[in-house]
């Protein structure tokens, strides 16, 4: 079977970086895209000469556009795209969320996914491929001052289920994750600036800690692998149980 080239967007660090390793343990080349160049450059450079650092900012349609043409040119051809760039709310009460904040929110995360996924799917015209899209139990669930993060996860939901029936018959299938709490930079910020008390939130996770980002890579793995042949539209949610647990209850750690 010929080499899988796979893009993985936000792959410089935390989650996107985890799945960036685990894709090119299967074998696949990587290009690695995110806003950090310099970051993103040493990360690929750790994987090998097989693979490939893009700057991007999927927020901006020109950037997300060469970022899908750059893996081509270089790398060959797309087989898999993992929409993982992404940035945390404000966790600002929605009283005192101003607009700017929110759009830019929307524009990472919805516009990101949007573009990178349309661009992914006409450089796979005729031969199929794989799309992951990276939701949020927070696109599942009601969580207080999340208004735009949870707008844009709860989007990827739709756009995925609707880009998954539009795109079955051209071989391409497109699904979802919906991580749970994962030990990265992104939470390691809200511990810090006191918005989570870390033991309270474990003790809301029926497995009793946060997830490692190798643990979401490879639920990433299996859902662009031939192993998931017949999985499209799917949205898997990865969280040791956050969201089956029905006793939410103080509110206030979510
Ligand atoms: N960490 C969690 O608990 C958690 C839970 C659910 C979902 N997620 C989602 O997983 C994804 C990865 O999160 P993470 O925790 O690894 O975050 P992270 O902050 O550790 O890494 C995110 C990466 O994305 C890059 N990035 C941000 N904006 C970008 C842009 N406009 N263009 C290109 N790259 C950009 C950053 O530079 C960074 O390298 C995000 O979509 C996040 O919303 C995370």
């Amino acid at each position: 079977m010929q080499t899988q080239v796979a893009l993985v967007t936000g792959a410089a660090d935390g989650i996107g970086w985890a799945m960036a390793r685990r894709f090119a343990a299967a074998g696949c080349c990587v290009a690695l895209a995110d806003l950090d160049h310099d970051r993103t450059a040493a990360r690929a450079a750790e994987l090998g000469d097989r693979h490939l650092a893009v700057r991007a900012d999927v927020a901006d349609e020109a950037s997300a556009i060469a970022m899908v043409e750059e893996t081509v040119a270089r790398l060959g051809r797309l087989d898999i795209l993992v929409n993982n760039a992404g940035i945390g709310d404000s966790h600002k009460p929605t009283l005192e969320q101003d607009l700017a904040t929110f759009d830019r929110i929307l524009r990472v995360h919805l516009d990101g996914t949007f573009v990178a996924s349309r661009e992914a799917a006409r450089a796979m015209a005729g031969q199929g491929g794989a799309i992951l899209n990276v939701s949020s139990i927070a696109g599942l669930t009601g969580l207080p001052r999340r208004n735009a993060y949870g707008a844009a996860k709860a989007g990827i939901v739709a756009m995925t289920k609707s880009m998954a029936c539009e795109w079955a018959g051209a071989g391409i299938r497109v699904n979802a994750i919906a991580p749970g709490y994962v030990g990265t930079a992104l939470v390691a910020k809200l511990f810090e600036a006191g918005r989570i008390d870390r033991g309270r939130l474990e003790r809301r996770i029926p497995l009793g800690r946060l997830a490692d980002p190798a643990e979401i890579a490879e639920a990433a793995w299996f859902l662009c692998s031939p192993s998931a042949s017949y999985v499209t539209g799917a949205v898997l949610s990865v969280d040791g149980g956050w969201s089956a647990y029905g006793d939410a209850g103080d509110a206030s750690l979510a």
